[in-house]
């Protein structure tokens, strides 16, 4: 090869070089696009190896015509690296890698007391009854002394109060009962009245297994002309079979006292889990107690002005927690309120 063959393939190459480059279709194209015209058998090394045969004043003339070939080749091989690179994102997308694992959502759900809760309403919504709401912090007035509960009354010592203010002419404390509900209903509809009442109480006891100073109840009055004790127990039984979706439950009245209720009675099922055989849940007596329950006493009637003479009532009340105990034999009232999900999860 002499000096005119030399940078006439030069010449050729850079041509059909850029021509390759151009038409690479891919990054992995690309480089062996690269490797044929700038590698170890490109054009531009067979030059290279040729120079030695020349003559000493055409050498400088061939190394520039390499060195001008391979600079062309190589910033033709960049410019079509860089366009592949940017198609290629672009294929991917906005940096979303549909193949990468995913965390998956959780999806939470309501709390137990808080299925009960609402299970309950539905019931008595399907009855006939309104949910009423009262205030978790109440006066003395509405938790105690309207329901017929005179202050020094023995009654009051069976719910240990917890006060928010002492010593002050009315006293406020966080109520100890939904019965409060009762009262505020009464002083602000007329009858025919059917509520219930559900929400947080509170007593000052220290927790342990069965109490908690916190808890809910449900409260339920009817006030109507002629209601009975047979309204109560109907309404209670009905209620009570829906509760535990089965027929063949009993209810038991046994003679009770409660200020606001005359006559009063404790109100308890027979047990769903043995069918009064006995058994765990039921202390083997066939009998649970889920609450109070009376005729409405004429003395609280008298405190809202409605006329005893002429309407009728009667109320209940239980505990929401308990029922959910009953219910899934769950005999820690704290793991309500630990928020432990191992334990929230399985209901
Ligand atoms: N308030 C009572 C309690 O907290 C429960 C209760 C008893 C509610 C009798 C009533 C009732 O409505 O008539 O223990």
């Amino acid at each position: 090869m002499n000096l005119a063959d030399a940078l006439a393939l030069l010449e050729r190459s850079a041509a059909e070089a850029a021509a390759a480059v151009v038409g690479a279709a891919s990054l992995d194209d690309l480089a062996s696009v690269e490797r044929d015209w700038l590698g170890k058998r490109s054009p531009a090394t067979a030059v290279n190896e040729a120079i030695k045969t020349f003559g000493p004043d055409e050498r400088p003339r061939a190394g520039q015509a390499v060195g001008a070939y391979r600079a062309a080749v190589t910033d033709a091989v960049a410019v079509r690296r860089s366009e592949l690179e940017a198609a290629a994102a672009a294929d991917r997308g906005p940096g979303l890698d549909l193949t990468l694992g995913g965390h998956g959502a959780v999806r939470g759900h309501l709390h137990l007391v808080t299925q009960i809760r609402r299970e309950l309403e539905d019931i008595f919504v399907g009855l006939g009854y309104r949910i009423a709401e009262g205030p978790e912090v109440e006066d003395d007035w509405h938790n105690f002394e309207a329901l017929n509960i005179p202050p020094a009354h023995p009654a009051r010592s069976m719910q240990d109060t917890l006060y928010i203010e002492l010593g002050r002419p009315e006293q406020v404390m966080l109520r100890t009962h939904t019965s409060p509900v009762q009262i505020r209903t009464m002083e602000t509809q007329e009858p025919p009245i059917y509520v219930v009442a559900p929400g947080r109480t509170y007593r000052n006891e220290t927790l342990d297994a069965r109490h908690s100073p916190a808890f809910h109840q449900m409260e339920c009055l009817a006030v109507d002309r002629g209601l009975t004790m047979a309204d109560l127990f109907g309404t209670i039984e009905a209620f009570a079979k829906r509760l535990f979706d089965d027929e063949s439950v009993r209810t038991r009245f046994r003679s009770d006292f409660f200020p606001y209720t005359e006559p009063s009675a404790e109100l308890a099922v027979s047990c769903v889990f043995c069918h009064q055989r006995g058994c765990r849940v039921c202390s083997h007596t066939g009998w649970i107690e889920l609450g109070g329950c009376g005729m409405v006493d004429p003395n609280v009637f008298v405190q809202v002005g409605i006329d005893p003479e002429e309407w009728q009532g009667f109320a209940f009340g239980f505990g929401l927690e308990r029922i959910a105990m009953i219910r899934y034999g769950i005999d820690e009232i704290r793991t309500f309120f630990d928020n432990d999900q191992r334990f929230l999860e399985q209901y």
